[in-house]
This record gives structure tokens, sequence and C-alpha cells, in this order.
């Protein structure tokens, strides 16, 4: 190469090299400022998170996909999905003395009801989806999301969100969001329901509800409905997956950057203010604020995520399964983060539009909502257009 070409190239892969760092990234990208070891290793966990497996290599015996993409899949891994599960549990509000309201129906096979079946267990028990026990007070239909940038979220420290829990509605503005908490008494935050405390036992729960997996902290293949697997239809020794495996996935999904609010036009401007103005935001926080990390990309940033992670009475027509604490018709406020990228909408995608979600919100999100429908066709559809930027 001559010496004014070796300038030239240096000048325009530099320019390139650089514009690379600064684009912002693009779903399925790395959250920004990655070693290089990190970047590998996130690139690695995506191919583990993309594995599709059989039953020789550990699916089933019940399942609900044979891999963590086949859900999580639009428009990139980590994305959404059109696939919509079936939970179910039993509510007793007043139940007998000793036990807790919310049944999850584990030793029967839930709360998750797996909607396919390996063929061997097919051919052993002829059945082809595990079967929900008549005890269940509720079935749920549950969407599945994009995930990206919730490395963040179980980066926020416990004290940002039990600072906005208002359970007694002591400031009367009509919400009063409180945490879920774990059976051992942790502050939930993944889940619809928020029920699960941190994204790595989310992740290592997925491998073995979703796909039948065992993995080194989830062992047990379960049962079901209740009843062993008979012998034969669980060939593969457990771990099917190893420590390793899981890891990786975690990772990957970990690093999975949120996609980046889109720059504002003058309607989406109009919007986000009616978006504050009107109340959505006592739910729907703009920003959270990370904490401390092992990943120092992922300390002390900022989020836009637009969720508080506190559940809310959403009232009796969303209202399906309780889980832990949650009654019914609690729910997480649902992060708007990426929802730009969403086709189906609440917990079982059963809006089609966000015009829709929106009027489907009531309890403590009555008021929100009824501002909303005061607001002028125009003014709504700056909420609309500010809503596709997220
Ligand atoms: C059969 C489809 C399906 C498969 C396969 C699947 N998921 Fe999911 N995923 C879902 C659904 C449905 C939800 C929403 C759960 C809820 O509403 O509580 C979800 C939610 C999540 C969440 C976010 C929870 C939240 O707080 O909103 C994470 C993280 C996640 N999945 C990770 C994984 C990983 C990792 C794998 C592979 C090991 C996986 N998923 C496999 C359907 C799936
Ligand atoms: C009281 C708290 C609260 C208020 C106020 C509130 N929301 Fe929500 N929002 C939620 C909860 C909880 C969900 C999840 C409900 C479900 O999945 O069934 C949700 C879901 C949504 C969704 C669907 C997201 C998805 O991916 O499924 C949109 C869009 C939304 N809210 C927009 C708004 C707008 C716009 C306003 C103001 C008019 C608003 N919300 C006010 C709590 C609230």
């Amino acid at each position: 190469m001559s010496g004014r070409l070796a300038v030239w190239f240096a000048v325009v892969t530099l320019g390139a090299l650089s514009t690379a760092c600064r684009r912002p990234p693009r779903p399925g990208d790395p959250v920004p400022g990655l070693s290089k070891a990190e970047r590998a290793r996130f690139d690695s966990g995506r191919v583990a998170f993309d594995n599709i497996f059989t039953p020789a290599t550990g699916l089933g015996p019940l399942f609900n996909a044979d891999g963590c993409a086949e859900c999580h899949e639009e428009p990139v891994a980590g994305g959404a999905g059109d696939e919509i599960e079936r939970h179910a549990a039993a509510f007793h509000p007043t139940p007998p003395a000793g036990t807790r309201p919310c049944d999850e129906l584990v030793a029967l096979g839930g709360p998750v009801f797996q909607q396919r079946v390996t063929p061997a267990l097919r051919a052993a028990v002829g059945i082809d989806s595990e079967p929900v026990p008549p005890e269940a007070t509720a079935i749920a239909g549950r969407s599945s999301p994009d995930i990206f940038g919730f490395g963040l979220l179980d980066a926020v420290p416990d004290s940002e969100i039990l600072s906005r829990a208002d359970p007694d509605d002591r400031d009367h503005d009509g919400i009063s969001g409180r945490p879920n908490r774990f059976f051992d008494g942790r502050v939930g935050r993944f889940g619809r329901k928020a029920l699960v405390p941190t994204l790595r036992e989310f992740n290592d729960g997925a491998t073995a509800a979703e796909q039948g997996v065992t993995n080194p902290v989830a062992l047990d293949e379960g049962t079901f409905g209740g009843r062993p697997f008979p012998p034969g239809t669980d060939p593969t020794p457990e771990p099917e997956i190893s420590r390793e495996t899981i890891d990786l996935v975690d990772f990957f999904v970990r690093l999975l950057a949120p996609p980046s609010p889109l720059k504002l036009n003058r309607q989406a401007r109009q919007g986000r203010a009616a978006f504050d103005s009107i109340g959505c935001a006592a739910c729907h926080v703009a920003a959270l604020r990370t904490g401390d990390s092992p990943i120092p990309a992922l300390a002390h940033r900022t989020v836009a995520a637009y969720t508080d992670l506190l559940l809310h009475d959403m009232g009796p027509e969303l209202a399906d399964i309780c889980l832990a604490n949650a009654t019914p018709s609690e729910f997480r406020t649902e992060p708007l983060m990426g929802v730009r990228l969403m086709t189906r909408f609440l917990h079982d995608g059963r809006a089609t539009t966000l015009e829709q979600a929106i009027e489907l919100h009531n309890g403590e999100a009555a008021r929100a909502r009824e501002r909303f429908r005061t607001l002028t066709a125009e003014e709504r559809a700056a909420v609309v257009a500010f809503l596709k930027t997220l």
C-alpha cells in the first residue's frame, strides 16, 4: 500500500470504527462499554441462548418450546415472541389457618402448565399437554415479552423499588403500588407478577420450566400434573446442561442493551408531556438508577425503564392468577422500555394496539385512563407517538 493510500485507509477505517462506537445499540446488541473478554462471552452466550434442544439433548418430557430463542426471537434473539403460555393457580381469599391465600399448585405441576410433550411421554401416557388440575381457580395466558435491558433492571437496588411503594396510598393519588415478595421474603421484580427476585433465578428457572432441560440449580424434572414420569420417558441424566451453559445464557441476557429511545419529534414531545401530566408516569417511572454491579457496564447507569417494578391492582377485567403475594388483579407495571418492538400488549397479549392497552387499564390506573379519554384525538395520537419512540 502506498503511503498516501495507507493514510487514507487509516482515516476511513478509524472514522468508521468511531461511528460504530458512537452509534446507539440496536436490538440484540450488548450494552456499550464491554471489555473484549466480556464481548466474547456475550457472543458465546448468544449461541447458548439460540441452542435448539431435542429429547436426546434434554428437551422435555414436558416443555413449551425447544429453546429460549423460539419465544424470544423478534426482531432478533432476546426479542418478543408469539407464544402464549398457560399458567394456573388457586386463590382462596380467606384460606384455612396456616395456609396462604395463593396456592401456586407446585405439587400438581404448576404454576406453568406446559403445552407440549415429547413423543416418548405421549406414547407412555397419551397426553398432548400437561393437564391443569381441577384445584386451579384461574388459568392465565402469558405472552412472551422482549427481554432487552433486563440486566440493568436486575442491577437496580431494592431500596429504589421500595422507595416508591405506597401500599396504603398515604399520598391519596389513588395509586398504591407495593412490592411482591418471594417465598423467602426477598423483594421480587421479574415476571408479570414480579415474583422472582433476580434475573439469574429467572433465567436458570426458564431452562427447566420452558424447555424441560434440567441444570445444576434446577435438577428436578418435576411431574406431570403431580404424577412422576414413567420409566423411559426421561432418558437423559440430570443435569441435562452444565453450570457453564447456564452461566453463558445468563451473561447474554444480562448484557442485552435496552433499545435506545428514538429522537422525539414535535408530536412525540407533546405526547411525552401528556404522558406525564395525565399520570402515566406515576407507575411507568421514566428512569431508574442501577447500583453496584460486578459488571462495570451495568453499574451506576440510568435506565429508561418506564416502570416502578411494583405491583398495582389493575381491576377485575385483567385479573387472572395469584402468585405469592400478588392477588389475581395485581400486575407489575410493565416496563415500556422497548414497547415499540412489541406487536401484542398486556400480560396475555389481548391488546393489539397501544390505545387498546391503555383503554384496558383500570383499578389503580383508572384515573390516568379517564384523563387519557378526555384528551383530544390529536393529543391521544401524540401519546401513542411518544410510546412508539421507546
Ligand atoms: C415458550 C416460550 C418461552 C421460552 C422457550 C422462554 N421464555 Fe422467557 N418468557 C416467556 C414468557 C411467557 C415470559 C413472561 C412470563 C410472565 O409473564 O411472568 C417470559 C419472560 C422472560 C424474562 C423476563 C421476565 C420479566 O420480568 O418480564 C426473561 C429474563 C426470560 N423470559 C428469559 C428466558 C430465557 C433465558 C429462556 C431460555 C432459557 C427463556 N426465557 C425461554 C416465554 C418463554
Ligand atoms: C397504576 C399504575 C399504572 C398507571 C397509572 C398506568 N399504567 Fe400502564 N401498565 C400498568 C401495569 C400494571 C401494566 C401491565 C398490565 C398487564 O400486563 O395486564 C401496564 C401496561 C401498559 C402498557 C402495555 C405494555 C406491554 O408491553 O404490554 C402500556 C402501553 C401502558 N401500560 C401505557 C400506559 C399509559 C399511556 C398510561 C397513562 C394513560 C399508563 N400506562 C398508566 C400500570 C400502570
